[in-house]
Parts: structure tokens; C-alpha cells; sequence
């Protein structure tokens, strides 16, 4: 069975970006892959927490892992910094990196000039190298992302090829897995930017765990574009094409479909609709999450999974301590 890896960073609440891009996916495929799915915490910490809030977020994010039909017992959940050995690899994978190619990460220069004049860490700089190690410590064959972390899986090729050529075939090379809709879901009041949990205006994302009035009042408030006819172009009216994007990714209904359904009628009716979409696949998500987050079921999880990754990472790290001469020859 191949093997896929993926994790979310305990940063905020989870949005319904992230639920399209990834969570999604990764149900849909626990059925055909091996799956090991983890929080990112120690991602987190590129920038300052509240280790109160912290801690929450990731029993959240395990808990919507769940309500949203991740199966304990097909997928293998843990938290990052449970598994030492992804920072001990991330350094080893350091020492095969190189400043320039960090410094081109796209989602490296947003965020410096984002906080300009701020103390940048870093973590912030070598924060996909960390990410690599979460990939290749598993020789994982695929990673099911958004479209926001495609260069970051070209890197961690590159370092994976890096340190096989250097050292022998060691690592497997990933490859990304981006759905072909729905990979970049855009904020609800600025189409041109990303959804994220870590935006100013609040009614530019959905969280799962939103109020659910809330969630339609956010859709029907969600800024289109002039000329109402509900039609994809995603360059002249990216307003629309998001919705219809959203609204194609959770009915299975393509675009086309969507536009004929439409013909004649206006945004309204359009936007209506899809906010009763959404509020039917948010609801029983909540619903789900809220009897989980009560029970103990959490830590069991997490503990075996813990259990289980642990021994996969110890031997791989040890192998590739003893591939770099590193402590003594066992
Ligand atoms: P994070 O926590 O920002 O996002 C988690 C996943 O959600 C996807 N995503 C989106 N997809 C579509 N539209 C959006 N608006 C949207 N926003 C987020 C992301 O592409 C991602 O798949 N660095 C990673 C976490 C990570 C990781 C890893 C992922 C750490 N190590 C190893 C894969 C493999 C991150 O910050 O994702």
C-alpha cells in the first residue's frame, strides 16, 4: 500500500479552506492509501503562542479530523512534537539546504513583508525544511495539499534528491497530490487572496466551527462581482467563480452543471442556496465534533498513534544518523 502524509498547523481555528483543500482528501483517500496525518504544532511556534490556546487547538484539530470522517482505524493520527525525530531530522536536513532556495519560498517573503519591521525567527525561514523532515522521515510516496504548499513539496524534493545523491538511495521522493478543484479557496470579501484561519476580517473566512447563521450571513455577504449572472471566469469575476467553486467541490456538481442550474436567475437565489450547502456539511461535522471533544476518545487516538510512529521514526533517524557518521558505528 503506498504511503500518504499530511498535517495541519495548530495556528487557529480550521476553516472551510482547509477543510476543501485538504481534510477532505484526505478521507477520500483512507480507504486506498496508508495515511499518517498529524498537527503541526511545532510549526506553530514560528511565531508566538498562547501555550493555553495552543493546546487546545490541537485536541480541535484532532477532534475535526474526526468529525469530519477520518477513520481511527484506517488513518494513523499524532501530534508532531510527540515524534522527536522530525526536528532531529529537520537538522540534518538543514545541513542540506541552502539559504537561497529557503529565501525563495513564496510563503516565506509574504510573510516577512507581512511583518515588516517585526523580529522575524528563524524557524520562520526554515520552516519547510522542517516540513520536509515530516515527509521524507516516513518515505512517504504522496502528500494531499492545497495549492499554498506545492513549492514546499518541490523543496522537500530537492532536498530528498539532495541527500540521495549525496549519500546513496535513502530517502523516497514525494510527490504532491492537489485536487484539481477547490485547491485554493479564496477569502469571501477579498476573491484575490486565500481563505485563511489567519485573517483580519472574520467574514472573509468560515470555520468549521462558526456559528451556523453566522456561516450564511458570511456567504450572502460574500462580495461578487458586478453583472449578476452566475458564471466561472475566474479572472473577471473571481467573486463568483470562488462560490461556484465551493459549491461544485461539496455537491459533486461540476461548473458547468452549476451555470445551467442558474441561467436566468441571480446572485441571490445562487448565494442562498449555497449557504444551505454548506451549513449541511458543516452541521453534522459540529455535531460529531461536539460529543468527541467531551469524551476521552482524543488521547487514545493520540496515543496510539504516537505508539506507532514512534518506532517507524526512531529506526529511520538512526539509519540516517549512521548514514552521516554521525555517534558511533552500530
Ligand atoms: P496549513 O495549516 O496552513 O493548511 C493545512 C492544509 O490546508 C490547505 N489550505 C487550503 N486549501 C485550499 N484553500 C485554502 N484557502 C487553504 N488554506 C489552507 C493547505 O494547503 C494545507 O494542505 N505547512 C503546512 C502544514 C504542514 C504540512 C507538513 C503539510 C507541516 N508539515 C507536511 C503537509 C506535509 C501548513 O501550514 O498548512
Amino acid at each position: 500500500m503506498k504511503r500518504m502524509v499530511s498535517g495541519i498547523k495548530p495556528t487557529g481555528e480550521l476553516t472551510l479552506g482547509n477543510y476543501i483543500g485538504a481534510i477532505k482528501n484526505f478521507i477520500e483517500f483512507q480507504n486506498e492509501y496508508e495515511m499518517f496525518i498529524f498537527i503541526a504544532d511545532l510549526h506553530a511556534l514560528t511565531k508566538p503562542q498562547d501555550r493555553l490556546k495552543l493546546r487546545k487547538r490541537i485536541k480541535d484539530i484532532t477532534a475535526l479530523y474526526i468529525a469530519c470522517g477520518l477513520d481511527p482505524d484506517k488513518v494513523t493520527i499524532f501530534i508532531q512534537s510527540e515524534i522527536p525525530a522530525h526536528s532531529q531530522l529537520a537538522y540534518l536536513l538543514e545541513c542540506h539546504s541552502y539559504i537561497g532556495e529557503l529565501g525563495r519560498m513564496t510563503q516565506y517573503k509574504d510573510q516577512i513583508s507581512k511583518q515588516a519591521g517585526e523580529s522575524i525567527t528563524a524557524s520562520l525561514f526554515t520552516y519547510p525544511v522542517l516540513m520536509a523532515a515530516d515527509i521524507i522521515l516516513y518515505d512517504a510516496d504522496f502528500v494531499p495539499v492545497g495549492d499554498d504548499q506545492k513549492q514546499h513539496i518541490e523543496l522537500t524534493r530537492n532536498i530528498a534528491q539532495r541527500f540521495n545523491s549525496r549519500h546513496g538511495d535513502f530517502f523516497k521522493v514525494p510527490e504532491p497530490v492537489i485536487p484539481k478543484q477547490g485547491a485554493r479557496i479564496m477569502d469571501l470579501q477579498d476573491p484575490l487572496n486565500k481563505m485563511s484561519k489567519s485573517d483580519d476580517s472574520d467574514k472573509g473566512y468560515i470555520l468549521l466551527l462558526d456559528d451556523l447563521n453566522r456561516i450564511k450571513n458570511k456567504i450572502k455577504g460574500a462580495v461578487t462581482d458586478s453583472f449578476s449572472d452566475v458564471r466561472f471566469d475566474l479572472e473577471k469575476k473571481p467573486g463568483i467563480s470562488n462560490l461556484m467553486t465551493i459549491y461544485s467541490t461539496l455537491t459533486k456538481k461540476s461548473i458547468k452543471e452549476i451555470e445551467d442550474k442558474y441561467r436566468g436567475k441571480g446572485y441571490g437565489e445562487f448565494k442562498s442556496d449555497l449557504a444551505d450547502i454548506v451549513v449541511a456539511t458543516i452541521k453534522p461535522i459540529q455535531e460529531k465534533y461536539n460529543n468527541i471533544i467531551k469524551s476521552t476518545k482524543i488521547d487514545e487516538i493520540l496515543d496510539v498513534g504516537r505508539d506507532k510512529i514512534s518506532k517507524i521514526a526512531y529506526k529511520k533517524i538512526m539509519k540516517a544518523n549512521n548514514k552521516l557518521g554521525l555517534g558511533r558505528k552500530r
